[in-house]
């Protein structure tokens, strides 16, 4: 009985690229499909090595991306069962990819990008194809990655940060692809953006420190008076009442920390959730006056309101949350200002995000701390708290409104803060998406600018 032919070595590379490919295939399907970023970098990885196996393996077309021999175009006819548009997925994947070709081992500067996607385009600020690497990454260990990658066959990996107005944490990933037809190496370059992550991870880190921090100082405090209270201090009954006021003034500072961290995270948990009420800022600032009245005359500072009739300054909004902003600003404004000066309050109506954070005193340093996405278009209720004390210098304005941050060497007296209020009032004000800003000229005062969309009318 005649025996069937063994596959010629051309039939069987052809096999093994078809396999290799349907691997690919398969895994950019169930990528794209699916649209989930947490399969991670190794799925994106194989299934790029894979897709762009069968890629290598088409016949090429005009304006195609791939230089291909004979017998790899052989291999993957149009009979084949499958053939998803490659190089436009290539295209259009979210991270930054490239192939980079070179002629010679070790000649770092003259690997070049052979093939750019949009999103790597984008990130390196490349124009065409064909520049040279080392105009978009400088980082030697990328390099030398690549050259490994091209010449020596391995695969590898390397994170490194971009150095610049701040910043930036990447991670290249780098795959073999074999020799083109004109003889050069080619290799896959994968991008991943690190920096939100790393952001994340180190913010996560350094609330934890400071919120145990601010918990134990007062922690620490109580429980000394407690061990003098027991010992010495035991039968003396002035000393007693003086000790007692000191925990029950620490019992507070605590309580009111933890309030307002349980208020921050309940803020956040909703911050994806725009609120709908329709609030009166007018009533909200007289609210907040009211119960801020015994502040005022222990501070012995004047507050000067300036705010349209009720109705007349309506924005979109939840109230309570509007009253937190409003009291936690006017609040900092007596409490900071000491006494040097009129707090005034002002509610303005129908403004654009421009002029709700337009500069009033043009020697001041201004900064947004929140830009709403609309800032050109919207139309905003503004709450503006001004004040004529110690102000904030430039260097400290932009981390005003991180967690537990305290501008140093100020004293705020006895009423010493936890230094989240500023940012409560930040993802309250992100919530309602409105914008948030400052502008202080040091020694002469600071004014705080939260403005929310304004209520159309009905
Ligand atoms: N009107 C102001 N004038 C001068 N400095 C201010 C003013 N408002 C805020 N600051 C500075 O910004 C820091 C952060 O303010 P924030 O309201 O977040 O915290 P806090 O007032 O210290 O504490 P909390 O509001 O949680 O009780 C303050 O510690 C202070 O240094
Ligand atoms: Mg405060």
């Amino acid at each position: 009985m005649a025996m069937p032919a063994p596959p010629s070595p051309l039939q069987r590379l052809s096999l093994r690229l078809l396999g290799l490919g349907c691997v690919g295939v398969l895994a950019l399907l169930i990528l794209a499909l699916t649209g989930q970023a947490a399969l991670g970098p190794v799925l994106v990885m194989s299934a790029l090595v894979g897709g762009l196996t069968v890629w290598l393996a088409l016949p090429p077309r005009s304006g195609a991306i791939g230089q291909v021999s004979e017998a790899n175009s052989a291999s993957a006819r149009p009979s084949q069962p499958i053939s998803p548009p490659f190089e436009t997925i290539l295209r259009s994947l979210p991270e930054p990819v490239m192939v980079i070709a070179a002629q010679e081992i070790d000649d770092l500067a003259g690997q070049r990008i052979h093939f750019a996607n949009a999103a790597a385009k984008d990130f390196f600020k490349i124009q065409d194809d064909g520049a040279l690497l080392i105009t978009a990454i400088r980082n030697p260990d990328v390099l030398e990655v690549v050259d490994e990658a091209l010449f020596g066959n391995l695969a590898g990996e390397v994170a490194y940060e971009l150095g610049g107005a701040q910043d930036r944490y990447l991670r290249a990933f780098v795959r073999p692809l074999g020799a083109a037809l004109d003889g050069r190496r080619l290799a896959l370059l994968m991008m991943r953006d690190e920096t939100n992550a790393r952001r994340n991870e180190r913010m996560r880190a350094d609330f934890l420190a400071n919120a145990s921090h601010e918990l134990r100082t007062p922690l620490a405090s109580l429980s000394g008076f407690i061990d003098t209270l027991r010992g010495h201090a035991r039968d003396d009954a002035a000393a007693r009442d003086r000790f007692l006021q000191i925990m029950a003034t620490q019992a507070e500072r605590m309580s009111r920390l933890i309030d307002d961290l349980l208020s921050l995270s309940r803020i956040e948990l909703n911050e994806h959730i725009a609120p709908e009420g329709s609030v009166d800022l007018s009533q909200v600032v007289a609210d907040v006056v009211d119960s801020i009245g015994p502040l005022l005359a222990e501070s012995q500072v004047q507050l000067v309101l300036d705010v349209p009739r009720p109705g007349l300054a309506m924005a979109v909004g939840d109230r309570d949350q509007m009253v937190q902003v409003a009291q936690n600003l006017i609040d900092n404004a007596v409490k900071y200002s000491r006494g040097r000066g009129p707090v005034r309050v002002e509610c303005l109506t129908n403004l654009t995000g421009e002029a709700a954070i337009a500069l009033r005193e043009p020697r001041a340093a201004r900064l947004a701390l929140l830009t709403p996405d609309d800032v050109n278009d919207g139309r905003y209720v503004c709450l503006r708290v001004t004040d004529s004390g110690p102000g904030i210098a430039r260097q400290y304005l932009p981390r005003l409104a991180e967690r537990f941050y305290r501008v140093e060497g100020q004293k705020s007296g006895e009423r010493s803060g936890t230094g989240l209020g500023l940012a409560i009032v930040k993802h309250i004000i992100n919530r309602h998406r409105g914008g948030f800003g400052v502008e202080s000229l040091a020694g002469s005062g600071a004014s705080f600018v939260a403005y929310f969309p304004v209520q159309p009318e009905a």
